[in-house]
């Protein structure tokens, strides 16, 4: 086992990318792999926090601001206790990426850009928004209306319309047990299953 998991530090996976570019299936891929080996993990999900916590949220600068500062108080807190945590959320912009960052704490702060061309993402259209951004029924919609900064120094990108998502979730998988954040594969499982937090 590696010195991070000896003393339980927990990481926050913040994926950002375009909507379609596959952050909530590399979310949850991956969350399902660290709970098979033992670690507490919690996935925020833009699209599900706004739905829950935000209702009133909607897609100006100061709203996106907004939702990204609560995403990121609400991984601190997670991470503070134990849990670590994989947000999913486009979070466009570089400022409140970095603001992100600063709440989280940088030292667990682990940027990973989903990195899918727009082209990609539009012929995808998995939840046929981008269809109608380009009709002009969505006004400032990511990509169409409204921009995108990708990551300039990310501590991970992942190329999803290069590879499987499987692969993808190796590449971050590995990025975590290299870093010590997560252990390996058929290794022993994680001390935080031992600290019995909230059990
Ligand atoms: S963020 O910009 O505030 O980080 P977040 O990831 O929470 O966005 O939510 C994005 C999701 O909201 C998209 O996947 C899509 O389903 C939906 N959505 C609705 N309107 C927009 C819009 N104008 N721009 C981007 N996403 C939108």
């Amino acid at each position: 086992m590696n010195a991070r998991s000896d003393i339980g530090a927990t990481f926050v996976l913040w994926l950002t990318g375009l909507s379609g570019a596959g952050k909530t299936t590399l979310a949850r891929l991956t969350a399902d792999s660290l709970r098979g080996r033992g670690m507490r993990i919690e996935v925020l999900d833009g699209d599900e926090i706004r739905r829950r916590l935000s209702p009133e949220l909607g897609f100006s600068r100061k709203d996106r601001d907004r939702n990204v500062v609560r995403l990121a108080f609400l991984s601190e807190l997670l991470a503070r206790n134990g849990v670590s945590v994989i947000v999913a959320a486009i979070s466009p912009y570089w400022e409140e990426r970095a603001l992100a960052r600063a709440v989280v704490g940088a030292h667990r702060f682990i940027e990973t850009h989903v990195d899918c061309p727009l082209p990609v993402c539009i012929e995808r259209d998995v939840k046929g928004l981008y269809r109608r951004a380009l009709a002009g029924d969505l006004p400032r919609f990511t990509g169409v209306g409204d921009p995108y900064q990708a990551p300039e120094s990310p501590e991970l990108v992942v190329r999803t319309d290069r590879e499987a998502p499987e692969a993808s979730v190796d590449r971050i998988l590995d990025y975590l047990e290299s870093g010590g954040w997560a252990p390996r594969a058929g290794g022993p499982a994680v001390r935080a299953l031992d600290l019995k937090v909230g059990t």
